[in-house]
């Protein structure tokens, strides 16, 4: 079957490999694993909720309409990273049979009420539908933002993906040299310098407005892990947690499994897109596996 739903979950299996596949768990509409040729290419924590308790801690959470947190009017009051994340969402069905793909989708009647209410008045009315498409290397994910409503609204997108790596004391992230990076830990704005990105601690950055005709590769010893291309999503989070940051997050398991992940996240973030009643938005990931180390200057 190459869909299958539960109460909870829609899992997604490529019609010519049946270890091939995704998992989208209806809270969040986050995907929680995605597996080619039985290999899982998503870190998702052990201790992370899946009952809908709690944000999911790994996989791809969506982010709406805030990243982080905001003092931006209308925003000040909304906790970090919005709503999407902690909803559940509609499954909407199988769209196309080659590739396949499923959507979801999200409004205000089924937005935790408790979060949406947040948002500006808790009155902006919208749309969210969340593609899933699924080849046999790569897994592609676009959101459509619509305002349904009479009068403007801004927010934030992104895909907070937590990618599975061997270890990150290995690992590098290419094609952000000579980039605008805002450092979240420094607090500080500068050009990025370093060749590419490496590890040695916690490191929480946000790159804006990279071209989006720039490739981001994962490279583990030498050899790209993952891909990661972007259609109208300008900023790119990088974050690992590292070793005192993990520990205290109690739903982040086995706690030395940040050196198992790095969190590359394409999104629009360096300011607020906004939409006028009728007008939609879009934007896409797609991660793939291998190929050569791709060089691009800025
Ligand atoms: C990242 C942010 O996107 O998400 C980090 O850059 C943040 O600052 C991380 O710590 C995890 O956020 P949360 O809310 O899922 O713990």
């Amino acid at each position: 079957m190459p869909i299958e739903q539960t109460e909870t979950t829609v899992t997604i299996t490529s019609p010519s490999n049946p270890n091939t596949k995704v998992s989208v768990l209806l809270y969040g509409a986050s995907i929680t694993s995605w597996t080619i040729d039985s290999v899982e290419q998503l870190w998702l924590s052990s201790a992370a909720k899946l009952d809908g308790s709690k944000p999911v801690r790994g996989g791809i959470p969506l982010v709406f309409p805030v990243f982080g947190k905001s003092s931006a009017e209308g925003f000040e009051d909304l906790p970090q990273h919005g709503f999407a994340r902690n909803s559940t969402w509609e499954f909407l069905g199988q769209t196309k049979e080659n590739p396949l793909t499923v959507q979801f989708g999200l409004g205000p009647e089924a937005a935790n009420p408790d979060v949406y209410s947040k948002w500006d008045k808790g009155d902006n009315d919208f749309t969210l539908i969340f593609t899933v498409e699924l080849k046999d290397d790569s897994l592609k994910t676009s959101i459509e933002v619509s305002n349904t409503d009479t009068k403007p609204w801004k927010f934030n997108w992104l895909f907070h993906t937590y990618l599975k790596i061997d270890d990150i004391d290995d690992t590098l992230v290419n094609n952000l040299p000579g980039e605008k990076c805002y450092d979240q830990l420094l607090k500080e704005t500068y050009e990025e310098k370093a060749p590419a990105v490496d590890f040695n601690g916690e490191l929480d950055r946000i790159y804006q407005n990279v071209d989006t005709s720039k490739l981001l590769q994962v490279i583990e010893l030498g050899k790209v892990v993952h891909n990661v291309e972007r259609e109208n999503l300008p900023d790119v989070v990088v974050w690992n947690p590292w070793d005192k940051k993990s520990a205290g997050m109690a739903d982040f398991e086995p706690k030395d499994g940040w050196h198992n992940m790095v969190c590359i996240e394409p999104g629009h973030v360096h300011d607020f897109v906004t939409l006028k009643p009728g007008e939609s938005w879009t934007g896409a990931q797609t991660i793939y596996k291998g190929d050569s180390i791709k060089l691009q200057s800025i």
